[in-house]
């Protein structure tokens, strides 16, 4: 199908039976993402300087990079038209309060992957949106993952572009030459069974039993209890991995470990792990943190950090096993 005859992302929300405000927050998201993705793609600035450090450290004592700080309030900026309560941004120490009357807030990482910022890697833009039960609690209260209605990411790579679920199935959408996303015709759904697995290895040493059972037996092939070869992949940028799996399949791990700081993995539960649980839930996968589903638990600290592990449904359900 020629690009101009698919679908853009206007004409799918247009009969799409979601949230009216919603929409306009999503839209809102892609004109910031088109944004970030320009100013990614700007070599000069590439090395020069989106990739330097402002010398800060983001709440959760990651160097900030300029880029990081520019996506967010790039973000801000296109949130602070509509109709959004709150919004919750990896980069800020506490919600922006946009409206006291607001029954959506929205929870972001404006840039994932920052590591590769510098690399021409791929990078990207995570976002869940949250309805609360009623107005004025936008922003005062820690948003759970079961108050998603829609979650997604733009990835900024070869192409940019979005994957994005409002409760009904996951849908893709590519950024064209003419500044309009258009649907990508994929049936997203995570095939059950995969042979390819994605983690850091290279810290296998800290790992905890039930995961370094797990990556051995995969390592050990055909020969090991498993009895058949797995493949690796680490891209080193969540948005990066996550787009692989929902492509062809896969588990991703980023679990605890016995590195101080890491006890309980290294992802955000609000910013990065709730809205990959949800497009994964939608896709037939699962997501948990070893224990329980990623979109069963309770937040009790904004910038809380989660052991991350999800895909393709019967590894994860192997994995797990070993937890048990
Ligand atoms: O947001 C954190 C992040 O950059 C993810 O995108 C990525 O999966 C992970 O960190 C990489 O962590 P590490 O550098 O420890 O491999
Ligand atoms: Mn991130």
């Amino acid at each position: 199908m020629r690009s101009g005859t698919r679908q853009t992302i206007n004409s799918y929300f247009g009969s799409l039976a979601f949230d009216e405000d919603g929409k306009s927050v999503i839209l809102a998201l892609c004109g910031a993402a088109i944004e970030i993705s320009a100013l990614a793609a700007q070599t000069g600035l590439t090395t020069e300087a989106l990739g330097d450090t402002t010398g800060a450290q983001n709440s959760d004592g990651d160097q900030q990079k300029q880029l990081d700080v520019l996506a967010d309030e790039i973000v801000s900026r296109a949130l602070g038209a509509t109709a959004l309560g709150a919004y919750f941004s990896e980069e800020r120490d506490d919600a922006v309060i946009f409206s006291q009357k607001g029954m959506l807030s929205l929870s972001c990482d404006p840039l994932d992957g920052s590591s590769n910022i510098d690399t021409n890697l791929t990078i990207g833009t995570i976002f869940s949106l949250f309805r609360h039960s009623e107005a004025g609690i936008a922003g005062k209260q820690l948003p759970h993952g079961r108050e998603q209605i829609a979650a997604g990411f733009f990835a900024y790579g070869p192409q940019t572009s979005l994957l994005i679920s409002c409760g009904d199935s996951v849908v893709a959408f590519g950024l064209d030459q003419d500044g309009l996303f258009r649907q990508l015709d994929w049936q997203i759904a995570i095939p059950a069974q995969t042979a390819e697995f994605a983690i850091n290895a290279s810290n296998a040493r800290h790992w905890m039993p039930p995961v370094k059972r797990y990556i051995e037996q995969c390592v050990a092939g055909i020969d090991g209890a498993r009895k058949k070869n797995f493949n690796m992949r680490w891209a080193g940028s969540l948005v990066a991995d996550a787009w692989r799996i929902f492509r062809r399949g896969g588990v991703f791990l980023y679990p605890e470990d016995s590195r101080s700081g890491y006890e309980h993995g290294r992802l955000r539960l609000i910013y990065e792990a709730y809205a990959i649980a949800f497009l994964v839930e939608q896709a037939g996968g699962l997501a948990s943190d070893g224990r329980q589903m990623i979109l069963d638990i309770a937040p009790e600290q904004l910038h809380q950090r989660t052991p991350l592990v999800f895909g393709s449904k019967d590894e994860i359900n192997h994995l797990l096993s070993n937890y048990r």
